[in-house]
């Protein structure tokens, strides 16, 4: 799948380090599979962006589904999830760890399209200590459920509510991306900093581990009592 020529420059400026406002906007299509905290999230940003936003639910019809539908901007719509997975560029997998791969599975061929992976899989000790719960990763795992999509790893490091109104953070927040492909991560780019996050490339796939391992650490820190957000300073230039 080619993506828009404006989507995509806007990215790799980004990824450069040559834009640092937010990305302009240009129409995408994106499928939103989930309609809980993260797909209520991030939805109705990414259409504030221009976006057209299908939520992908089991339930399309469901009384918070069409709520959520109605508080998002432009022409949002909810439809059964392979139906808004068929019809988008970009789907974002926004269902917890122990549905992903039926979630995935359900979609049909998600061949050339994006897949935007914010999901964790969490296991807690009683004392509420998380543990990530998988050898690799679940963006590996999606990326090998669906081996011609490109599957970019990104918004697992923040909570929903930051998602939803990066205000709350209190400063900037840096936004960790992984993915094997270079312009479907510049596309991710650029919703990632058209929102008002800033973004940093892990590099490939394999990435993913050591970013869920940050949502691990982000977790424990707010159990411990030190909550935080990440940020990236980066180095000062050299003289
Ligand atoms: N919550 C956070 O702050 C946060 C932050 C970063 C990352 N994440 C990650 O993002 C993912 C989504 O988290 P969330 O908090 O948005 O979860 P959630 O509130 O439980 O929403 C998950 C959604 O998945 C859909 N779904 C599809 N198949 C499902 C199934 N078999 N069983 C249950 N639900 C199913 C449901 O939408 P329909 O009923 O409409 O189909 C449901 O609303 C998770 O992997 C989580 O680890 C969460």
């Amino acid at each position: 799948m080619k993506f828009p020529t404006r989507i995509l420059m806007a990215g790799l400026l980004v990824l450069a380090g040559a834009f640092s406002g937010p990305a302009p906007v240009s129409a995408e299509t994106i499928a939103m599979i989930g309609t809980g905290n993260v797909g209520g999230a991030l939805g109705p940003q990414f259409a504030k962006l221009g976006h057209d936003i299908i939520y992908g639910s089991r339930e399309p019809g469901r009384q918070d589904v069409q709520e959520l539908v109605a508080r998002t901007s432009g022409n949002a719509v909810a439809m059964l999830p392979a139906e808004a997975a068929a019809a988008a560029g970009i789907v974002v997998i926004a269902v917890k760890w122990d549905a992903v791969e039926v979630a995935v599975m359900s979609l049909g061929d998600l061949s050339g399209k994006i897949i935007l992976d914010p999901t964790n899989a969490v296991r807690r000790d009683p004392d509420g200590i998380r543990h990530h719960a998988v050898e690799t990763s679940t963006a590996e795992f999606i990326q090998n459920l669906a081996p011609h999509a490109m599957v970019v790893k990104a918004f697992n490091t923040l909570s929903s509510e930051t998602m939803a109104d990066p205000s709350l953070a209190g400063g900037p927040v840096t936004i960790p991306i992984a993915g094997n492909d270079p312009e479907a991560k510049a596309v991710v780019a650029g919703l990632v900093t058209g929102i008002g996050f800033e973004v940093v490339d892990m590099g490939t796939i394999g990435a993913a581990h050591a970013i869920e391992q940050m949502l691990i650490v982000r977790g424990n820190a707010g159990v411990l009592g030190a909550p935080f957000n990440y940020y990236f300073r980066p180095l000062p230039e050299s003289p």
